[in-house]
C-alpha cells in the first residue's frame, strides 16, 4: 500500500536513540550460521523486508529458523547442506539477498531460481555470476544484460583468484561464500576496501580468512562453528539522524549501541570535516567492533567525497548530499557511479529531490556537484521506491521552510521499520532549545 510522509522543519535534536540492527550484518549471520554445524542465537537482528527475505530464502532450503521474537533468532545449521527449494526463491527488494545467496547456492547439488521485485529486476547480476562461473556454477540471467531472474545450476566448485572490478562487499561475500565450498584456496582482491562484514564473520565462526592489504583468502571445504552473535545497530540508519543533528547548531545526539566497523564509519569523517563535532566511544569490540556516537552540530561547510572514501560511505551519500546541500559552499560527489545502480538511479533521484526543494545541483556522471547555503523550501518528493532516498529527504524536510511531502515511503521497510516513529518524535519535539538529555559518555 502506498504511503506518504508530510513534513515540516523542525526544532534542533536534542535526543538519545538507538537504531535497529545492521541490514549487511544481520543478512551475514543469518547465512553463517545456517551453514554452521548447529543452532546459532542472533540478538539484535534487523526485522526488516530485506533480511526477512534472506529468513525466507533459508527457510526454503531447508534450514529451521526459529524466531524468539523480534530481534532474536535462532538459525540451526545443517553443516552446508541444503534441500532443493520447492519453488522460486524471492529476494524481494535484497540485493545482499540475491548476491550473496548466489555464492552459497553456486555449490549446491541443485538448481535454484532466484526471483526478485522491479527494481531488483533491473539490476547487474553480471558482477556475480563471472566469478561463480569461473569457479564452475552455472549460472543464467533471465533478464536483459545480466539481470534477474537467475537460475543457479550448482555443483562441484574449484578455487578461484579474483581480481573484482568493483569495491563491492557483495560480489566479495558471494566468491568467499562460494569458496567455502571448494578444494582449495580463494582469494578475493578489491580495488578499493569494501565493507568487511563478511571477513569478520568468517573469523568469528573459526573459519580463519587472510586478509593481505586489498585481498582475502580462504581455505575450503570448511564448515563454520555454530556460535551465537550479537549484531550491532547500522550506522547507515543512525547516518538520517546524525545529519539531522550535525546540520543544526543547537543540535546534540547520542546513538547507543552502533557498529563502528571503520570500513562503515566514513560519514563521521565526512561530517567533521564539515564541521560537526564528533565523538565514538567503542564499547565492545567483538565480532563486529560496538559503541557510542555523539554529535554536537554547527554550521556546516562544503567538502569532497571521492576516491576510496566511497565504498564506505556509499549507502549515507542519499543524506550526506542533504548534508551538502545545508552546508555553506560547494559539496562534490565524485567516483561515485554505483550509486546509478542501486535500487534507484540515486545520482538522478537525488539531483531531481534537491532541485525541487530549490537547491543549484549539477549531476554528473559519477556524482553530483551541490551548491550548498540556500534555503530548502518544502516541496512534494518521490521516493522512487528507494528507503535510502525516502528517509534522506524526510531529514531535509526537517530543514526546509513549509511542507514536504515524501511519496511512496513503505520501501523504507526494506531497511528502517520504525524510522517514521523517530521521525514523528523529531517532529514533536518543542522547537525551543531544551535541557540536553544527552548522558555522559565514560
Ligand atoms: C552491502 C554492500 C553494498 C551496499 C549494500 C549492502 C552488503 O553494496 O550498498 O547496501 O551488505 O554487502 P555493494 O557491495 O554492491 O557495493
Amino acid at each position: 500500500m502506498m504511503s506518504d510522509w508530510k513534513i515540516r522543519k523542525a526544532a534542533a535534536i536534542q535526543a538519545e536513540i538507538t537504531v535497529p540492527g545492521d541490514k549487511s550484518i544481520s543478512h551475514r549471520a543469518v547465512m553463517l550460521a545456517a551453514l554452521s554445524n548447529g543452532p546459532c542465537m542472533i540478538r539484535g537482528f534487523l526485522p526488516s523486508e530485506d533480511c526477512l527475505a534472506t529468513v525466507g530464502a533459508m527457510r526454503a532450503l531447508g534450514i529451521e529458523i526459529e524466531r524468539v521474537d523480534e530481534t532474536t533468532l535462532v538459525v540451526h545449521g545443517e553443516r552446508g547442506h541444503f534441500k532443493a527449494p520447492s519453488g522460486d526463491i524471492d529476494c524481494g527488494n535484497s540485493g545482499t539477498t540475491m548476491r550473496l545467496l548466489s555464492g552459497i547456492l553456486a555449490a549446491q547439488p541443485f538448481t535454484t531460481r532466484l526471483t526478485g521485485d522491479a527494481s531488483l529486476s533491473k539490476r547487474p547480476m553480471r558482477r556475480v555470476m563471472e566469478p561463480l562461473a569461473k569457479m564452475g556454477a552455472r549460472i543464467v540471467a533471465e533478464g536483459a544484460d545480466g539481470r534477474p531472474p537467475l537460475r543457479i545450476e550448482g555443483g562441484k566448485l574449484e578455487p578461484l583468484q579474483y581480481l573484482s572490478p568493483v569495491a563491492s562487499a557483495q560480489v566479495k561475500s558471494a566468491v568467499l561464500l562460494a569458496g567455502l565450498f571448494a578444494h582449495g584456496k580463494t582469494t578475493v582482491t578489491e580495488p578499493f576496501q569494501s565493507r568487511d562484514h563478511t571477513e569478520r564473520m568468517l573469523e568469528y565462526f573459526l573459519v580463519h580468512p587472510k586478509k593481505k592489504d586489498l585481498s582475502v583468502s580462504i581455505h575450503g571445504v570448511q564448515t563454520p562453528e555454530s556460535r551465537d552473535f550479537v549484531v550491532p545497530g547500522d550506522i547507515s540508519s543512525a547516518a538520517f539522524w546524525l545529519v539531522a543533528a550535525g546540520a543544526h547548531p543547537e543540535a546534540k545526539l547520542l546513538v547507543k549501541d552502533v557498529g563502528l566497523n571503520t570500513t562503515r564509519t566514513g560519514i563521521l569523517a565526512v561530517l567533521v570535516r564539515m564541521g560537526a563535532h564528533v565523538r565514538e566511544v567503542i564499547s565492545n569490540d567483538g565480532a563486529e567492533p560496538m559503541g557510542a556516537i555523539e554529535i554536537t552540530g554547527a554550521n556546516l561547510r562544503g567538502t569532497v567525497i571521492g576516491g576510496r572514501e566511497i565504498p564506505n560511505v556509499i549507502d549515507e551519500l542519499p543524506v550526506l548530499a542533504v548534508a551538502g546541500a545545508l552546508a555553506q559552499g560547494r559539496t562534490v560527489i565524485k567516483d561515485a557511479k554505483e550509486l546509478r545502480v542501486k535500487e534507484t538511479d540515486r545520482i538522478a533521484a537525488i539531483a531531481g529531490n534537491l532541485r525541487a526543494m530549490g537547491v543549484e545541483v549539477v549531476e554528473t556522471e559519477d556524482g553530483m556537484e551541490i551548491n550548498g547555503g540556500a534555503p530548502l523550501h518544502g516541496a512534494v518528493l518521490e521516493s522512487f521506491g528507494d528507503h535510502r532516498i525516502a528517509m534522506a529527504f524526510a531529514i531535509a524536510g526537517l530543514f526546509a521552510e513549509g511542507e514536504t511531502v515524501i511519496t511512496g515511503t513503505e520501501c523504507v521497510a526494506t531497511s528502517y521499520p520504525g524510522f517514521d516513529k523517530e521521525l514523528e518524535l523529531a517532529l514533536k519535539r518543542p522547537r525551543t532549545p531544551q535541557t540536553p538529555v544527552i548522558t555522559h559518555l565514560h
